[in-house]
C-alpha cells in the first residue's frame, strides 16, 4: 500500500512522462549541489538555471539555460564526487523551440568530457516536457547533456538528478 501511494505520488510529480516512472531512486535531488557549466552562453540562459530547484519552462523567465549554435552543445553537471545515479529528470523549454532537445543524450561517468556511458536519450519531445531517464545506478561524477550529432541551440529548464537508494531502504535513518 505505502509503496503504491509513493509510486503515484512521483507519477504525479514528473507529469507521468514515462510510463515506468520508477527508477529506484532516493528522494534528494542531489543535483542542486554541484556546479555546472555548459559549452557556450547566450544572453541570460547561464547554466546554474538548470539547478535551480525550478522547473519553469519559460525562458523569459530567468529558470533555464541557453547555449549558442554550437556543434554538439553540451551541459555538464559536476557532481563533486563520483555518485551512484538512480535517475535523472530532465525539463524542457515550453515557451517555443521544444524540438532542439530532441535527441539529447545523457550521460554520466568520471571523465568531464562528452564521451561518458549512456544513461538514455530525449528521442521524442512531444511526449511532454520533463523527462525521466533511468539510468541503473551508473557511477559518476560527471551527468553530461549533449545533443552529439548537429549544431543546435542547448536550453534545459531543470536537470535533477538522483541517487540511487541504498540498500533499498534509504529512510531508514529517520
Ligand atoms: C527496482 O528494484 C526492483 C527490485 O530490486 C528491481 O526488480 C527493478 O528492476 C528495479 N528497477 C530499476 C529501474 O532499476
Amino acid at each position: 500500500m505505502g509503496f503504491q501511494l509513493i509510486l503515484l505520488l512521483g507519477i504525479g510529480v514528473f507529469g507521468g512522462i514515462q510510463a515506468d516512472s520508477d527508477c529506484n531512486e532516493s528522494s534528494e535531488n542531489i543535483a542542486r549541489k554541484g556546479v555546472a557549466t555548459q559549452s557556450s552562453l547566450m544572453a541570460s540562459g547561464v547554466p546554474k538555471f538548470a539547478i535551480d530547484g525550478n522547473q519553469n519552462g519559460n525562458y523569459h523567465e530567468y529558470s533555464c539555460t541557453h547555449t549558442s549554435h554550437d556543434n554538439r552543445p553540451w551541459w555538464q553537471l559536476d557532481l563533486q564526487e563520483s555518485k551512484k545515479i538512480a535517475a535523472v529528470v530532465v525539463a524542457n523549454r515550453i515557451d517555443c523551440c521544444s524540438t532542439r532537445l530532441t535527441g539529447a543524450e545523457i550521460r554520466v561517468g568520471n571523465s568531464p568530457d562528452l564521451n561518458n556511458p549512456l544513461c538514455g536519450k530525449i528521442t521524442d519531445v512531444s511526449q511532454g516536457s520533463v523527462f525521466k531517464l533511468c539510468c541503473g545506478g551508473m557511477e559518476g561524477r560527471y551527468v553530461t547533456v549533449v545533443i552529439p550529432d548537429r549544431t543546435e541551440y542547448l536550453t534545459l529548464c531543470e536537470v535533477e538528478v538522483y541517487p540511487a537508494m541504498e540498500n533499498g531502504n534509504e529512510n531508514s535513518c529517520l
